[in-house]
């Protein structure tokens, strides 16, 4: 089993984006030490409420959710908007599940890896699961919903469908872009673990904690799982992560009992600088999505963000992960695409190296293709 974190213990913090339209619900996810936030968006409609992204059922979203119900009206809509993010796919049966009443929508091209299930195997409800696009969009007077892909990626397909409720000019997207917050996040405040493990420089320090060791451990948090090896950042052995392990104090799973394969070199904090140079959340593609998911296919991303930029009265992006709102209009999203193209892309070295590596294998094997279809 992988030490996933938090082991069930799952808190969901609920923020109100835009006043009586947009609520965000975040949660901890991830594995082996990497806890990054996941977001489902919750938007009021003329005839309820539609969640975007879906997140694990917990008692705690379970009422939070019934309060916006009891305000706003119910959940009618639930929409997986990403055929390949499997964190946002898991909970989407579960959470369906909790609305018997809402309809399901979910993007074309949904795999399941290594074999291919039909939706109702893997817990989809075969009569109120409808797809995006072929069967129709949920709420079209309200919503305007744009796809980017299908991209056919070899071991499966990757789309993703952004959508821009036009009430508040927000756009919700899923994986393809994010805003990354320089500073540590609110979801952190109840439980900053995570952040003091990450802050530490060997496996027999004690967690402790202030405002600078919580930044620390964001920040390294955030380019590990940008880059998943970034460049300064030296994954130690086992005979030198067990010699400095069970120090006394750190027995006990909070401190993962003092195993800390982690070395981080001086200059570590270069490489947050160079993915967050701004003060602000600047919109972005993620470094893995850019090395592994569209390496060969920039093109078709940045078609979809000029396409993006058409729509009307953008003022919010709302991602699934990351920051949210971050202030977004048609000549930013136009900016980025120029930028986009002028630099040089999936690149080969420094931090990209190890996501550069794992993309040359899977190309080596024929898992992926040289030239994506879609
Ligand atoms: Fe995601």
């Amino acid at each position: 089993m992988l030490p996933l974190y938090p082991y069930g213990l799952r808190r969901t913090l609920v923020r109100e984006l835009i006043p009586a339209q947009l609520w965000s619900f975040e949660q901890l996810q991830g594995l082996l030490y990497v806890a990054v936030p996941i977001r489902m968006t919750v938007v009021r409609l003329r005839r309820g409420l539609m969640l975007y992204a879906p997140l694990p059922v917990t008692a705690e979203l379970r009422e939070a959710l019934r309060q916006l119900e009891a305000a706003y009206g119910p959940v009618r809509t639930i929409v997986l908007p990403t055929a390949s993010g499997l964190e946002h796919k898991l909970p989407a049966p579960a959470l369906a599940r909790a609305f018997p009443e809402a309809e399901l929508w979910v993007t074309p091209g949904q795999w399941s890896f290594p074999l291919r299930l039909p939706l109702s195997w893997l817990g989809f409800p075969a009569g109120r699961t409808r797809v995006l696009f072929e069967q129709g969009l949920p709420h079209a007077d309200e919503l305007l919903w744009t796809a980017l892909g299908p991209l056919n990626l070899g071991l499966g397909t990757f789309m993703e469908a952004a959508c821009l409720h036009r009430a508040s000019g927000s756009l919700l997207v899923t994986d393809a872009l994010v805003a990354i917050d320089p500073q540590p996040p609110e979801i952190f405040d109840a439980d900053p673990t995570p952040l003091l493990f990450h802050a530490r420089d060997r496996g027999d320090q004690p967690l402790e904690d202030s405002p600078e060791l919580r930044r620390r451990g964001w920040r390294r948090l955030v380019i590990f799982a940008s880059y998943l090896r970034p460049e300064p950042l030296t994954v130690l052995g086992w005979p030198e992560v067990l010699r400095r392990a069970f120090a006394p104090g750190l027995r006990n799973p909070r401190s993962h009992f003092g195993l800390y394969p982690f070395h981080w070199h001086e200059n570590w904090e270069e490489a947050f600088q160079a993915l967050v140079p701004e003060a602000v959340p600047r919109v972005q593609v993620a470094p893995v999505l850019e090395r592994l998911v569209f390496p060969r296919a920039r093109d078709a991303l940045l078609a979809w963000i000029r396409s993006l930029a058409q729509l009307p009265e953008i003022r919010w992006l709302v991602p699934a992960h990351y920051a949210a709102p971050v202030a977004c209009s048609a000549e930013l999203l136009n900016q980025l695409a120029d930028e986009l193209a002028a630099r040089s892309w999936a690149p080969d070295e420094g931090n990209w190296a190890t996501l550069a590596r794992i993309d040359r294998g899977l190309l080596k094997l024929g898992l992926v293709p040289s030239r994506p279809s879609g």
